[in-house]
């Protein structure tokens, strides 16, 4: 149950976007890809998910369901919570899709629908509609982006116990060092435009880890000189340059 991009490029019609990517997530591996904004993490995601189709090279993928978990959290306006979660995963009774839902916070709101929540709130449907399906691959588009650094940190530590009791092969974009130091066993660094690895780091130490542990600083100080790094190599990457 591994994922490999092997050789990638994407060209978006004219306009390339990904060169000659490479990556291998092990089965339950969580591989976290950081980059700078319209550099191409989206992008990789969809071709993990084969909702894009590669322009040359090869993606390899898990058999079997797929959790995504979209930028835009993307939930059916018109059906409440618990219908958004049995929507993708029929088997699960109201009582399980609400579990579901507390486990990222949002007890007694299966019954309430998209526009009555907050972005935020939104956004944590959507990874409880991610998880829900047990899925074989887990694909995470920044699921805190929108979350208050004490909401995000309860999501991390919801995530980090989830796949332990479940490891699924994983890929998290984010903009987060934190994150990053936390959840995944491997960083791919991506910059430059076209987008190629410009590096990849291995996070030491097993997960769960806990944020006050000095380790978990020392990925993340490591982490910031890498893209520091790679910025400068492939200056001009993404849409901010
Ligand atoms: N459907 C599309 N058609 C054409 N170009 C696209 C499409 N989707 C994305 N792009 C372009 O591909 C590049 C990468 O976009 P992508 O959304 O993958 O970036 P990203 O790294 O996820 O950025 P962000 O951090 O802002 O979310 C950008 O130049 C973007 O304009
Ligand atoms: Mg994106």
């Amino acid at each position: 149950m591994s994922l490999h991009f092997d050789g990638v490029a994407l060209d978006y019609g004219a306009r390339p976007v990904l060169r000659d990517v490479t990556l291998h997530a092990a089965p339950g591996e969580v591989v976290a890809v950081v980059g700078r904004s319209g550099c191409g993490k989206s992008t990789l995601l969809s071709l993990a998910a084969g909702l894009l189709n590669p322009t040359r090279g090869a993606v390899t993928r898990p058999a079997g369901r797929v959790g995504f978990v979209f930028q835009d959290a993307r939930l059916l306006p018109w059906l409440t919570l618990r219908e958004n979660l049995r929507l993708v995963a029929p088997t699960l009774s109201g009582a399980q899709a609400d579990d579901w839902l507390a486990r990222v916070g949002l007890r007694g709101r299966g019954t309430d629908r998209p526009g009555q929540l907050s972005l935020g709130m939104a956004q944590r449907a959507a990874v409880a509609r991610a998880l829900a399906v047990q899925p074989e691959l887990l694909l995470l588009d920044e699921p805190a982006g929108a979350l208050d650094e004490l909401t995000a940190a309860d999501l991390r530590a919801e995530l980090a116990d989830l796949l332990r009791a479940r490891p699924v092969t994983t890929l998290l974009v984010t903009h987060h060092p934190l994150e990053a130091a936390l959840l995944a066993d491997q960083v791919v660094v991506l910059g430059g435009r076209p987008a190629t690895v410009q590096g990849t780091l291995r996070v030491p130490g097993a997960r769960p880890r806990d944020p006050d542990d000095p380790a978990v600083a020392g990925t993340m100080r490591d982490l910031r000189a890498l893209i520091a790094r790679a910025d400068r190599a492939a200056p001009g990457g993404g849409e901010a340059a």
